[in-house]
């Protein structure tokens, strides 16, 4: 049995990520600021969770997956910032706070997205694994978050508003926009520790199922919770007649299929055993949040 609980990673998470942004070596310190209001002290902290996680149940000390960790939740929070952004999703709050843009103007929002892209694939190569258990994280991280990736998931979500779309077409642009950084964040966890395969099929069909749930339990969120709950706001999805589960399907179906999901998401573990004991709790904890 582990001896690592969910509050026991957080710790180690924000702990790392407060020390991940130098002061820069010149006078402006503004992206620098606004990576660090987005960073630190905000979200779930999810993807950083399942790293660490995989790297133990893989058979690894999940402090060496730090890094790995961080830098998804690089990845994850310049996502966000820029999906606040007034030409995407143009929302003006984020994580209880102000949005980046709304806290620091939209040009230097742009760039604190930016800047955290870049520097997690820097803080990737401060893992102290070997140079191949590196390259194997920067192609992971970068084939997942990239046009085929997060980024192809934005493009198609972007391209559905106003639009009735397919449900395969609206799995599909989950699959992607949500789905593939929870498959990497798993995925980064089994790099880190070595794992064989198998283990990678199974950690892979577990975060298809949780990353689509979490994206449907997202757009029920949106139409059923509250500004101050979410930190975000809330009918932000037909605001802008976006193409969601609940828009496609309606409130029940949406809640039914994410039920059915976290129900697979917790059969694709059976391989891990007893061992797998938090992801399954983990899950059933992602179906039911109300933040
Ligand atoms: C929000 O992600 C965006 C989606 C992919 C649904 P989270 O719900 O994980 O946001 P934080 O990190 O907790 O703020
Ligand atoms: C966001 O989806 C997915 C990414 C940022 C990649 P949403 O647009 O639904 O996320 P929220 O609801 O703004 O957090
Ligand atoms: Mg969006
Ligand atoms: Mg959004
Ligand atoms: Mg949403």
């Amino acid at each position: 049995m582990s001896n690592y609980t969910f509050d026991i990673y957080l710790d180690l998470i924000e702990n790392y990520l407060n020390n991940c942004i130098d002061k820069s070596s010149y006078e402006e310190e503004i992206v620098a600021d606004a990576m660090r209001y987005s960073l630190q002290n905000g979200g779930k902290r999810i993807r950083p969770v399942l790293v660490l996680e995989f790297c133990r149940l893989c058979g690894e000390n999940p402090e060496k997956a730090l890094p790995f960790a961080a830098a998804i939740e690089m990845i994850h929070t310049y996502s966000l910032i820029h999906d606040d952004l007034p030409c995407m999703d143009d929302d003006d709050m984020r994580r209880g706070k102000p949005s980046c843009h709304k806290k620091f103007g939209e040009e230097y929002a742009l760039l604190a997205g930016d800047a955290l892209l870049t520097l997690a694939f820097e803080t990737l190569t401060k893992a102290d694994v070997s140079d191949l258990q590196k390259v194997e994280a920067v192609k992971a991280l970068s084939l997942h978050a990239g046009y085929q990736g997060m980024i192809g998931g934005q493009t198609v979500d972007l391209m559905s508003e106003n639009k009735i779309i397919s449900l395969e077409r609206l799995k599909t642009m989950d699959n992607l926009k949500t789905g593939k950084l929870i498959n990497c964040a798993a995925l980064l966890g089994c790099i880190a520790a070595n794992a064989d395969e198998n283990k990678k099929i199974a950690a892979e069909k577990f975060t298809s199922a949780i990353g689509l749930a979490f994206q449907i339990v997202d757009d029920i969120l949106d139409v059923t919770s509250t500004r101050e709950k979410l930190g975000k706001p809330i009918g932000s999805d037909s605001e802008k007649n976006k193409s969601t589960y609940v828009s496609i399907l309606g409130l029940d179906k949406s809640k039914e299929y994410a039920q059915e999901l976290t129900t697979q998401s917790i059969d694709s573990l059976n391989c891990f055993g007893d061992d797998a004991d938090f992801l399954k709790k983990l899950a059933l904890k992602l179906l039911e949040r109300d933040n």
